[in-house]
């Protein structure tokens, strides 16, 4: 497991989808401001592509988020989109709502960042949001992120267009200390 400061990153077992699943992706606009495309029904018991784990695909590692204190599962977390050539990847964050705002949605970025620069050897980390997702702003920039440009219009979110930023933070301008894993002790 990765461990931050407040929550870790464990693999994905299979008894976390179905909570995921009805914590995250069952209630219409929570799914449909982060999952990047319409909401639709998933049958109970079917495959459902947005949490089933695929070890062979190598491009996105998807982690569940639990608190290191109790051990409850509190989210989602992925590496996605992993370009081995670019040494670039794209972060992804869903966190249920009763665990947001206790500052596990930072720390999380932070454990990503490690994974991904440290564990990997990428050279650059990117998330896109919606501008108005404050906390998500907020935990990238804690983490040493900078916005990089607005995509005007960029998502159709219940019957509205709305701009995206992205963020990116590069290796070398990365301060583990900031954030995160900091005293080294995992
Ligand atoms: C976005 C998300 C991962 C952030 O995690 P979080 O644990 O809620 O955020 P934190 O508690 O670490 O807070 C980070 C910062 O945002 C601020 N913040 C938290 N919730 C906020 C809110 N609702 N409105 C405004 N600011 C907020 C905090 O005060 C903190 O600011 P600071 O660093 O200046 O002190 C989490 O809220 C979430 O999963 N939301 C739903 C899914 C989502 O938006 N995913 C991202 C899609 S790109």
């Amino acid at each position: 497991m990765l461990r931050g400061s407040k929550v870790g990153l464990r693999a994905r077992h299979e008894e976390d989808v179905p909570i995921l699943r009805a914590e995250l992706y069952d209630d219409v606009v929570n799914a449909s401001r982060f999952e990047g495309g319409p909401w639709r029904p998933i049958t109970p018991g079917s495959k459902d592509s947005r949490l089933a784990v695929n070890d062979e695909e190598q491009r996105i590692v998807p982690f569940s988020v639990v608190e290191l204190e109790g051990d409850a599962l509190v989210g989602t977390a992925s590496l996605w989109d992993i370009d081995n050539h670019h040494r670039s990847a794209h972060i992804g964050i869903g966190l249920v709502p009763s665990a947001r705002g206790k500052g596990y949605g930072t720390d999380v970025v932070a454990v990503l960042c490690d994974y991904g620069f440290v564990v990997r050897g990428l050279h650059r980390l990117q998330i896109e949001t919606l501008s108005d997702n404050d906390a998500m702003l907020r935990s990238a920039e804690r983490n040493g992120f900078v916005r990089e440009g607005v995509l005007r219009s960029a998502a159709w979110v219940m019957g509205e267009f709305l701009d995206e930023v992205v963020l990116g933070l590069l290796a070398q301008d990365w301060k583990p200390d900031s954030k995160g894993r900091g005293d080294g002790k995992g």
